[in-house]
């Protein structure tokens, strides 16, 4: 946990912002896989851990704004407990450890969040996605649950993303290290991996890297010969010579924060020229991505500047053709590039999904794209001092949309049918960083972690 004062201090800010009312956080449960008793891996919900920061499951916690109260709920363990779990400290010591002023036992919650609602005050929540505390909201607020998730407070999500998306110096340093390991565990696949071997086999190897090193995946691992599948969490494959990895994962460390890296290699010793030539691109439109960051420029733009740039290398290919701007305008490059740049990282890999994507990646007024390819881009505002974010171009070969839109004849102006059949099996090649806005542009987070053609050859 950081220091006490900086969880009172946050919700401070937040009292401020929101002036008036009752905030209810819930913490996460247990989850059980099979039976209640063999759980999932514990993760609390990265709101509790930004405004309370204890790890632990079975707690809520409420802050009355209007009567000046911050009260953390939760129970003290049992000797029953400690005989199977060890002794933890009490819910008191929590709450000094977190800076809140009171602790009470969780059968106190229910009659404070109906004596609030009697009494006419405002609940905020933020949207719920865990079923047993949709089915706990249900039961403290009178709320259907398909009705939750609308339900939930507008002005605190706000109010949160208000906070969260700045990421104070003690964060970076967090998310440094995430990354600082989320870079070993590269390395070590760009090291280790061996023709024959199941992507299994070294999906396995970095999951252990990250656990070992105090924290946990910040996702589960994407790792695939058929990159072309964008977030392809199925491992059975085997590695084979010609064929390439991409390995898209990340640390999560010991307090939350996350890492969200990922690098394209060749099973054998090198790649063959034709991924090298596509890798040449997704690197330059990356680098030149990253080049480009700094306050006031919109990550729209810069998504945008880099579908441009990949649609240059295409072009030379022999791949598209024509306007690439009226293409890059029309979306003609989803074909190859059908995701966003990135998006906000922090405590969630995709930073406060939960909140709602719009509110975090988009300003007021600022309309997401129905665009295939470009509606999936999670960051679009103006970007500012404190946001920590992900850049990671790519380009795709996938048979079947190939397939699609040749059938529709879907911007043949475009796009070369003809020459894109070398390419059905070409899989697909993604590159992403972690970077710091600063005030003077930005800086790559970590350690710099191998991602021109000589380095990563150099580890293979
Ligand atoms: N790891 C999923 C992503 O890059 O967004
Ligand atoms: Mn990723
Ligand atoms: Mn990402």
């Amino acid at each position: 946990m950081f220091a006490a004062a900086t969880y009172a201090e946050r919700r401070q800010r937040l009292k401020a912002d929101l002036k008036t009312g009752l905030v209810l956080f819930l913490g996460n449960r247990e989850v059980g896989m099979n039976y209640t008793a063999n759980p999932y891996h514990f993760r609390q919900d990265s709101n509790f851990l930004y405004f309370f920061g204890i790890d632990k499951p079975d707690l809520a916690a409420i802050i009355d704004i209007d009567n000046d109260r911050e009260i953390l709920f939760g129970d003290d363990i049992s000797m029953e407990d400690i005989v199977w779990t060890g002794p933890m400290p009490s819910m008191r010591a929590w709450a000094e450890r977190c800076g809140a002023g009171e602790a009470m036992p969780m059968r106190r919650l229910a009659g404070m969040v109906k004596k609030a609602r009697r009494s006419g005050q405002i609940v905020h929540f933020t949207p719920p996605y865990r079923h047993d505390n949709m089915l706990l909201l249900k039961d403290l607020l009178n709320i259907p649950t398909p009705k939750l998730k609308a339900s939930a407070s507008e002005a605190l999500i706000r109010a949160i993303v208000a906070q969260r998306s700045y990421k104070s110096d003690d964060e970076i340093a967090q998310m440094e290290d995430a990354v600082d390991v989320t870079g070993i565990m590269h390395v070590a696949a760009m090291r280790g991996a061996m023709e024959g071997q199941t992507e299994a086999a070294l999906a396995g190897m970095v999951q252990g890297i990250a656990v070992s090193a105090g924290g946990n995946l910040s996702y589960p691992v994407i790792l695939s010969v058929h990159g072309q599948i964008l977030h392809n969490h199925h491992h059975g494959n085997i590695l084979e010579n010609g064929q390439m990895v991409l390995g898209d994962f990340g640390a999560e460390n010991a307090m939350h924060y996350a890492g969200d890296i990922t690098r394209t290699f060749p099973v054998g010793k090198k790649f063959t020229a034709k991924q090298r030539e596509i890798y040449e691109i997704v690197l330059a439109a990356q680098v030149e991505a990253v080049a480009s960051l700094k306050p006031g420029i919109t990550y729209m733009s810069v998504h945008l500047a880099a579908a441009r740039r990949m649609a240059e290398g295409l072009k030379a290919l022999g791949l598209m053709q024509g306007d690439l701007d009226e293409a890059v305008a029309q979306g003609a490059h989803a074909l190859f590039f059908p995701h966003g740049l990135g998006h906000m990282i922090g405590l969630d890999v995709h930073d406060m999904e939960d909140l709602g994507e719009n509110y975090v990646g988009y300003a007021d007024g600022q309309a997401r794209s129905p665009q295939f390819g470009t509606a999936y881009l999670r960051l679009a505002r103006a970007l500012e001092p404190g946001f920590v974010l992900t850049v990671e171009p790519g380009l795709y070969f996938i048979p079947e949309l190939i397939d699609q839109w040749r059938r529709q004849k879907k911007f043949e102006q475009f796009i070369n049918y003809p020459a894109l059949k070398k390419y059905r099996d070409f899989g697909g090649i993604r590159i992403e960083d972690n970077v710091l806005i600063t005030p003077q542009g930005h800086r790559v987070l970590g350690q710099p972690i191998p991602k021109t053609i000589a380095e990563v050859e150099a580890l293979r």
